[in-house]
């Protein structure tokens, strides 16, 4: 016997689980189907940003911090550590606890919220009367033994990503790592290999380096974040260089050979030399790929394009009626809170209303030190459309509480319209500009000029007064520089 709901959503990640409770919210009898088992076989709802992506990464890099501040950073301030010590097998313990409460922490809103929640992977049968039939398969389970079938009258496919591997070199998650076995290796490996410096490299290399590891980051492109304002990659490729971040740029990788305890890579470096670096672990981060393994979208004619992203509108419709994608599985930045919007977005939609997602209003922030957080236009694509801009900036140098902290490095840059004013991006790199950049996300909704933020009072001593600074540097009156 099937079961009937309003909405089955596929996929409990961040765009899953959001939509799941949203269209609770709105009346709708809900399930959500996820296939994420912890180590003892049960729920862990959440996705890849609650059990490997967003929550263990941040972990690793605020206990990493800590560790950092200790030896290098605290003498300073008058405070002397000795003996200092890693003990990682706590920091990893603390890290599974971290990523343990969200789980539960979803797992107790699907109760609130009356989501019915299903463990197993989702395949699509086929369209039935009263909507779609889908069968839920736990896996582990001997065939058909847990089982079971829903049919839900809307879907939402929030399958999410996978990591990219590079070509024939699967992921052992032992010497050659994604993103899954970079948040878990076991001892601080001597030389770290990264391929890739977008935003898994960066973070990840960053978190171990700071815990003691020789690492070295081969990216592909001859330009460093290269969607990033060029002012604000070079100040932060400045900083990783001086921590001994080794990135070599515009190198091509020719192959790489694992072998019993290390990892060989060979490539030419941006001069065409051919070069071979053993590493003890090489983490592979080049990218993620929709994840549809399983899914059978074929079975109810569900479009996907060839890369195997599902096919979907700006207002997350499918092909088919009632059925909607959202989230890392779909076309847009690969983000949590890109997932979640959609995830609001489409179950409002399911029940009538007419919500509305500005996606040049979709924040970034990788989480390194300095962190590096950006919304809107870089100025070297406005340059390139030919808008008129006017841009300023204004470095943490100058500002009293970074001083204070001990962190002055970076900046804050507005770019607004040249004839009207209104903000077209906001980048940030320094001190805590991932919760700054909220302000900019703000102002930007509202569609507000430089000169709003220029004229709003920003608490002293703040790190947020290096915003309304570069604000007021658009019109070339900054008053603390
Ligand atoms: P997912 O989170 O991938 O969830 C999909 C879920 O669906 C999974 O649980 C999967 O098991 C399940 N599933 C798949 N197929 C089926 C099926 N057929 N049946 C049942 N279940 C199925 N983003 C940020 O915004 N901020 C960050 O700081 C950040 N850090 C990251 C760090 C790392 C290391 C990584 C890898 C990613 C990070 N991301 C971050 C990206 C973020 O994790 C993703 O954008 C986000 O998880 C996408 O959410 P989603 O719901 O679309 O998919
Ligand atoms: P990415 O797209 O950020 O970076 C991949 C990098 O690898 C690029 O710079 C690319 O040029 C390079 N590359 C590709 N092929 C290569 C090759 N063969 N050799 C060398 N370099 C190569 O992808 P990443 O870091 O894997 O992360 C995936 C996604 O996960 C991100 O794009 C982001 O959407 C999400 N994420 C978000 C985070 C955040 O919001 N803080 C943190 C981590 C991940």
């Amino acid at each position: 016997m099937s079961k009937n709901f309003d909405v089955v959503v596929i996929g409990g990640g961040p765009g899953g689980y959001i939509a799941a409770i949203r269209a609770a919210q709105l009346g709708q009898s809900v399930a959500c189907i996820d296939a994420w088992q912890n180590a003892k076989g049960g729920s862990a709802l959440g996705g890849t940003c609650t059990n490997v992506g967003c929550i263990p990464s941040k972990a690793l890099l605020q206990s990493s911090e800590h560790f950092e501040m200790a030896g290098h950073g605290f003498a300073e301030h008058g405070i002397g550590v000795e003996g200092l010590k890693l003990d990682l097998g706590q920091m990893h313990r603390r890290k599974d606890k971290v990523v343990q409460q969200n789980n539960d922490g979803i797992t107790y809103l699907f109760k609130k919220n009356k989501v019915t929640s299903f463990l197993g992977r989702g395949s699509f049968v086929g369209k039935v009367d009263g909507g779609y039939e889908i069968k839920v398969a736990r896996e582990g389970a001997a065939d058909g033994a847990a089982s079971e079938s829903v049919i839900g009258k809307h879907v939402i496919v929030a399958t999410g990503s996978v990591p990219r591997s590079l070509a024939d070199t699967p992921f052992d998650e032992k010497l050659v790592l994604s993103n899954t076995g970079a948040l878990a290796i076991d001892g601080v490996p001597k030389k770290l290999g990264v391929i890739g410096a977008g935003v898994i490299g960066l973070e990840m290399g960053s978190v171990w380096r700071r815990l003691g590891a020789e690492v070295t980051v081969l990216e592909a492109l001859p330009v460093f974040l290269a969607a990033v304002d060029d002012q604000i990659a070079k100040e932060a490729k400045k900083a990783f260089d001086k921590q001994g971040l080794v990135i070599k740029l515009g190198v091509k990788i020719t192959k790489i050979a694992p072998g019993a305890n290390d990892v060989a890579v060979e490539y030419a470096d941006a001069d065409g030399r051919q070069q071979t670096d053993t590493y003890d672990r090489l983490i592979v981060s080049i990218g993620r790929l929709p994840n549809t393994a399983g899914l059978e979208p074929a079975a109810i004619g569900l479009q996907c394009d060839e890369r195997g992203f599902v096919l979907v509108d700006g207002e997350c419709r499918t092909n088919l009626e009632n059925v909607w994608g959202i989230g890392d599985v779909v076309r847009g930045p690969m983000l949590a809170h890109k997932a979640e919007e959609e995830g609001v977005a489409v179950a409002e939609r399911i029940a009538g209303q007419r919500p509305h997602i500005d996606f040049n209003t979709v924040p970034w922030v990788i989480y390194t030190h300095p962190e590096i957080a950006w919304v809107g236009e870089a100025e070297q694509t406005l340059k390139l459309t030919g808008r008129a801009y006017k841009a300023g900036s204004f470095p943490f140098m100058a500002n009293g509480r970074a001083r204070a902290l001990g962190d002055t490095t970076g900046m804050v840059k507005v770019i607004a319209d040249a004839t009207t004013d209104e903000i077209l991006g906001v980048h940030m790199v320094g001190p805590g500009v991932s919760e700054l950049i909220a302000e900019a996300v703000v102002a930007m909704e509202f569609k507000a000029s430089a000169e709003d933020i220029a004229r709003i009072c920003h608490a002293h001593p703040s790190l947020s007064e290096a915003t309304k600074e570069a604000a007021l540097a658009v019109d070339r009156r900054t008053l603390n520089f």
